[in-house]
């Protein structure tokens, strides 16, 4: 039996306080908590409370819990244009990483990541939850099977998420900041995106995508749809805040796979009702265990999360998802941005020396977006206008 690993959480908001803390606590077997860190100080001593923390074992700063040797991991909890630093500098200390989605708000910014990480020789776990999810699980089980042929086409539709402020006491806002989040309602529900790759079943190639605002103004758009193509195959993937329909079909050679949630809202939010698989033999519902509502739905797919890092660094196995395929998932993300933009299709990797790459959607200003384009008319991502010519002679 080998001890549990020993924790330290960076920021205590809104998603550490409510899953990640209460995660490791429900598994004391596997973990220890012996340190948190947060600036905003009523998010750290609500989180040291919480934790059972003394005074001493939380810190303001949080590369001196990086710097604790009762750290095994690192858990970055923060928005997501943090991550970077406090990543790198966990792998050069030696610390295993368990690191919030997205990786990063740039594909520069997780690539460095994913090198520190490697360079170091600890792992880099990323929280792409929902892979977790019963259904999910069930569903690419049954494409693994064979049951419904060769997968031709995926969509996944989550055009009624909420949009949920962060932590009061931080900046609630920050998801409406390009800079800061690095995409609005795509980037930040890109759990549609590696979902959508994870039932395909091949790596994505190409992307292409039309963004618009959900509120007029808005700096980030609250609309995406997406279309992800793959060597043989395509998804679909839109996502939205607001009241639109969610669900999951999967189309095969074979068959067909739908997964329903209540009302036919978007998963995490509507609770999952049915996985319906239709052959020619007829359509069968798969006997699975109801489906949970959000915040029980989150803290068990944040325990199996927290399991996976664990089983992964004591057995030396990459986790269920490494920073590399987190890294790519970033890259498919960013790169619907960019043919949003430009308006045409994109290949991902994208360019590793293209502003893109290197600044995420607000490069996007570096580069030729036409008149035209619905994200420079919308002022999406900093970007601005062109002014409107006034007719000869007026
Ligand atoms: N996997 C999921 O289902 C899920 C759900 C929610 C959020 N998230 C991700 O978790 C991250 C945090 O989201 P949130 O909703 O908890 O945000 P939040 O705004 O509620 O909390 C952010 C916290 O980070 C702290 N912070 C800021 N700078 C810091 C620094 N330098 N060092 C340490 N702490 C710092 C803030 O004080 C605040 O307490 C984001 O990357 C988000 O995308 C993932």
């Amino acid at each position: 039996m080998t001890a549990p690993l020993r924790v330290g959480i960076v920021g205590c908001g809104n998603v550490a306080l409510n899953f990640h803390l209460p995660a490791y606590l429900a598994l004391p077997e596997r973990f220890t908590v012996t340190a948190l860190a947060d600036p905003t100080p009523e998010r750290l001593e609500l989180g040291r409370t919480g934790a059972g923390l003394a005074p001493e074992q939380v810190h303001g700063d949080a590369f001196a819990l990086i710097a604790r040797e009762d750290v095994d991991v690192v858990d970055v909890c923060t928005p997501q244009h943090l991550h970077r630093d406090l990543v790198v500098a966990a792998a050069a200390a030696g610390k295993h990483i368990l690191c919030e989605k997205p990786l990063a708000a740039t594909p520069a910014d997780a690539a460095a990541m994913v090198e520190a990480a490697d360079a170091a020789g600890v792992v880099l776990g990323v929280v792409h939850n929902y892979l977790f999810f019963p259904e999910i699980i069930a569903a690419r089980n049954l494409i693994d099977d064979g049951a419904i042929g060769e997968v031709r086409t995926v969509a996944v539709d989550m055009l009624g998420v909420v949009d949920s402020p962060g932590a009061a006491g931080y900046r609630p806002q920050w998801r409406h900041d390009p800079a800061a989040a690095g995409g609005g309602v795509l980037m930040d529900m890109l759990h549609g995106v590696y979902l959508a790759e994870h039932l395909v079943a091949e790596p994505v190639e190409r992307v292409s995508a039309h963004v618009d605002t959900a509120t007029p103004g808005d700096a980030v758009e609250g609309l995406a749809l997406c279309r992800l193509e793959t060597a043989h195959r395509a998804a679909l993937v839109n996502i939205g805040w607001g009241f639109g329909p969610g669900g999951i079909r999967i189309n095969g050679s074979k068959g067909r796979i739908v997964l329903r949630y209540r009302d036919d809202g978007t998963i995490p939010w509507a609770p999952f009702e049915a996985l319906h698989v239709t052959t020619d033999a007829g359509t069968e519902t798969l006997d699975l265990p109801a489906g949970q509502e959000l915040a029980p739905l989150i803290a068990d797919a944040l325990r199996a999360t927290v399991a996976d890092l664990a089983d992964a660094v004591t057995a030396g196995r990459a986790p269920a998802a490494p920073g590399r395929a987190a890294l790519h998932t970033l890259e498919a993300t960013v790169a619907a941005y960019t043919s949003a933009a430009l308006g045409r299709s994109v290949d991902i990797p994208l360019p590793a020396d293209g502003p893109v790459h290197r600044h995420g959607v607000t490069g996007l200003a570096e580069l030729d977006v036409p008149a035209a384009s619905g994200v420079r008319r919308r002022a999406l991502f900093g970007l601005t206008p062109a002014p409107t010519s006034t007719p000869a002679g007026s």
